[in-house]
């Protein structure tokens, strides 16, 4: 069974977003079966640097949006993109140098939170923004 799902309420009115989050969520889950699985810390932390670019990607993608739109919010949006990161970034240090069951299981979890509310409680928001400025 995957370890996250998308499911409709978690989509932000934009096609291509919704696509990012899918594709967030399938790598969040290949990480999970990763760690199920055994696989060596090498593949996992080969796993885990794809997800770090692709959400680098994803933010600057919805950040230029907002730049397009004038959306209101944006500084405050940012700031929890950049938060992320650097937590991320923190995980991945440790998750490199020191392999550990309670690691992991912090990282899914930190993962699979932080996604699911930001999703439901900031990138939800532009939805209405974005979309009255021809952005679907
Ligand atoms: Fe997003
Ligand atoms: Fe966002």
């Amino acid at each position: 069974m995957d370890f996250m799902t998308w499911t409709n309420d978690l989509s932000v009115s934009v096609a291509v977003l919704d696509d990012d989050h899918k594709k967030l969520i399938g790598i969040i889950n290949q990480l999970h079966y990763g760690i199920m699985a055994g696989h060596k810390r090498e593949i996992l932390g080969a796993v885990l640097g794809h997800l770090v670019d692709y959400a680098r990607f994803h933010f600057a993608r919805e950040e230029e949006f907002f730049l397009k739109a004038d959306y209101l919010a944006a500084p405050t949006h940012k700031m929890e993109h950049e938060s992320f990161i650097s937590r991320i970034s923190n995980l991945q240090a440790r998750f490199k140098s020191a392999p550990a069951v309670m690691l992991d299981l912090e990282l899914m979890s930190f993962l699979r939170n932080w996604l699911v509310t930001h999703i439901r409680g900031s990138d939800k928001k532009y939805g209405p923004c974005l979309n009255a400025h021809g952005i679907f």
